[in-house]
């Protein structure tokens, strides 16, 4: 089956980062390529796509849709922090904007045998690069109990972090957990039924959690913004779209501390989210927070 990734605030994020005929444009997380094609679209006849990505799956759904603009994408399945790499391996020394489009494309989301989804069973994986060795059944099977309700807490910023570590400390006692289905199972159970909310699964933010711990999401985008600025001419901009409270955090304490060191302007006092319309069009976009930053 074929699941289409739709891209978010794609106008807001074209407006953000001036895309204009002959620059040049990071697209960290390329994902399916949506965004990749919107910048392509826009910067043509010569302008550059450095698209970065670490999934193997979604560099062969973008090389797909992006083969039409031929060296003027230029992709490589790398983690977004080795940027500085990359771009001496590109021959490029500044660029005009950098995107972080953070999170999981539905194509990851969809695919049962990733394991992202508490939806439908699948193997307890969660990486989103299948070169490295941690999955989320090791985790769930291997850390102490200690280690799991601090991933919870802080990771989930789950309020039953406690009674889930423990449900899972006492599952695993009986078999190792091994499906998405089986770990689902046991949040549900542990968390009050008078807690169970209408509107979102139960077991949402204990996946979020050990996504974000599989995956270093976190250390990923603190390494990127202290960094990524480097790569940026004056006046180019980093625009950042992220989907959950402690990445947004992250991403205004970092724009806040370059400001105040002068490397960048904040351009976006508040986030930018999607318009009423978009959200009804593709509920994912829902929790979108954008920030954009310029630099001096
Ligand atoms: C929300 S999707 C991006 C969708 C894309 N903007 C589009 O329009 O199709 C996020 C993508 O970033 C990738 N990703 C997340 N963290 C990454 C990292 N540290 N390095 C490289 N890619 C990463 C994920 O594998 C996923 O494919």
């Amino acid at each position: 089956m074929e699941f289409k990734h739709i891209p978010v605030m794609v106008e807001e994020v074209m407006t953000c980062l001036r895309c204009e005929p002959g620059r040049t444009y990071v697209d960290g997380t390329l994902g399916g390529g949506g965004h990749a094609e919107e910048i392509l679209k826009r910067t043509g006849p010569d302008g550059i796509m450095i698209g970065m990505e670490w999934d193997q799956e979604a560099i062969d759904e973008a090389g797909k849709r992006l083969k039409p603009y031929g060296s003027r994408a230029r992709i490589f399945r790398e983690n977004f922090i080795h940027l500085s790499e990359v771009l001496k391996t590109a021959e490029i020394e500044s660029v005009d904007g950098i995107l972080l489009d953070l999170g999981l494309s539905l194509i990851q989301l969809e695919r049962g045998e990733r394991g992202f989804s508490f939806r439908g069973e699948g193997p307890l994986d969660m990486r989103m690069d299948m070169r490295r060795d941690c999955t989320a059944a090791n985790l769930v099977n291997s850390l102490p109990l200690a280690e799991l309700e601090r991933i919870l807490f802080e990771y989930g910023e789950e309020r039953w972090a406690r009674r889930i570590a423990k449900a899972i400390v006492s599952g695993r006692e009986k078999e190792p957990i091994q499906t998405t289905g089986a770990l689902g199972k046991i949040v549900y159970k542990a968390i009050p039924k008078k807690f169970h909310s209408r509107r979102i699964d139960p077991a949402t933010r204990t996946f979020q959690a050990f996504r974000i711990r599989v995956n270093e999401e976190l250390e990923n985008l603190r390494g990127i913004l202290e960094s990524g600025w480097k790569a940026l001419r004056r006046e180019g901009r980093m625009c950042v779209i992220s989907f959950h409270s402690l990445e947004d955090r992250m991403v205004k304490e970092a724009f806040r501390r370059w400001e105040r060191e002068g490397m960048l302007g904040i351009l976006t006092k508040k986030p930018l989210t999607p318009s009423e319309k978009e959200q009804k069009n593709n509920p994912r976009a829902r929790s979108a927070k954008l920030r954009c930053a310029e630099r001096r």
